[in-house]
This record gives C-alpha cells, sequence and structure tokens, in this order.
C-alpha cells in the first residue's frame, strides 16, 4: 500500500485518524491493496456503524467491502447483487473484537428520487444499524439520514492503471 497524504505523517494509518476527522487519501495499487485496506478500515467498525462508499463502476467498491468483510470475520462471500439490494453476512469469529454482522447494500439499481426512498425504507437498515455494520455502496444522497455518523469512503480510478485513490473520513 503507498500513501500519498495522511494527516499524521509519522505513522499513516493508525486510529488517530478517526479522532482527527481530517480527510486522509491513499493509493491503492492493486486489487489485494484495496481488500488490506478494507481489512484496516474494518478494525475501527462496530455495531451501528455505517461506510458509504462512493466512486464510478469498476472503482473497487465491492473490493473493499470484500476486505471489511474478511476484517470483521462474518460469513458469506461479497459479491455485486444483481438482482439482491441487500446482502445480511452473519457475524463469525473476529479477534480482539466483539463478533458483528455486515450488511452489504448495493444502491445503484435503487436509483434516485422518491420511489428509491420508498425502497430503501423497505431494507429496513435503521433496524440493521441497531446491530450490524452497514455497508452501503452507492449510497450517497440516500442513507446519510439514518445515521448521526458515518464514515464516507471515495474511490477513484487513475488513468491507464489499476492503481485507486481512495480518501475516507467520518462525517457527523
Ligand atoms: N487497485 C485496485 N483496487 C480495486 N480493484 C481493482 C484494483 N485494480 C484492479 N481492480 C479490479 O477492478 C474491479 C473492481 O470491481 P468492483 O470492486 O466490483 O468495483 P465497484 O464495486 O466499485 O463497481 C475488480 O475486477 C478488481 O479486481
Ligand atoms: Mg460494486
Amino acid at each position: 500500500m503507498v500513501t500519498r497524504a495522511v494527516e499524521s505523517p509519522s505513522n499513516g494509518f493508525d486510529t488517530r485518524w478517526r479522532k482527527a476527522k481530517a480527510l486522509a487519501e491513499r493509493e491503492l495499487p492493486t486489487t489485494e491493496d484495496t481488500e488490506d485496506f478494507g481489512r484496516a478500515l474494518a478494525d475501527e467498525l462496530q455495531a451501528g456503524d455505517m461506510v458509504i462508499l462512493d466512486g464510478p463502476l469498476g472503482a473497487g467498491k465491492t473490493a473493499l467491502t470484500r476486505g471489511i468483510a474478511a476484517g470483521l470475520g462474518v460469513r458469506g462471500r461479497v459479491t455485486s447483487p444483481t438482482f439482491i439490494i441487500a446482502r445480511e453476512h452473519k457475524a463469525g469469529e473476529r479477534s480482539g473484537h466483539a463478533p458483528v454482522p455486515m450488511v452489504h447494500v448495493d444502491a445503484y439499481r435503487l436509483g434516485t428520487g422518491p420511489r428509491a426512498l420508498d425502497e430503501l425504507d423497505a431494507l429496513d437498515l435503521d433496524t440493521d444499524l441497531d446491530s450490524a455494520v452497514v455497508v452501503v455502496e452507492w449510497g450517497e444522497g440516500l442513507v446519510e439520514h439514518l445515521t448521526a455518523r458515518y464514515l464516507m469512503v471515495r474511490m477513484r480510478r487513475e488513468p491507464e492503471s489499476d492503481v485507486r485513490t481512495v480518501t475516507w473520513e467520518w462525517v457527523g
């Protein structure tokens, strides 16, 4: 993993970024780096936390979610859901932390507008937020109201390369 700019220059990614609430940025050269980054993020997550993932198709949002799932130790394979909008992964073994389930939402097919909000409502994510970590691809502008505080993660592809750049910050 290559770190380009982090608010604490000496240590790079550590728990201080959360407290600092600063916007942090990192380069992720390979899919594996993206999954590793997700694993590191998972260490900071507990029941009730929401992660919103933004970025174009193929940016690596699902790959990152796979890493978060691995870090949380939840069950089941993380895939890009084609028909299912939300998938619950049951809690598994989690070293050093209380086990927690993860709900993975891909809001891409929800679109926008009032109908999307209705469909979102039907997912009952606010119930999940009592007990699970909720990760929402394409959730920006749709799910912020469900929680007082969320981790906003943005990914982008660098042109003509596999490198992804990720920025993240706690909002709220
Ligand atoms: N550095 C990288 N980080 C994440 N994915 C990468 C990277 N380099 C190549 N890829 C590939 O790009 C694709 C990302 O797909 P996916 O995670 O489903 O994106 P999204 O969910 O944002 O649409 C995967 O095929 C992955 O292997
Ligand atoms: Mg995806």
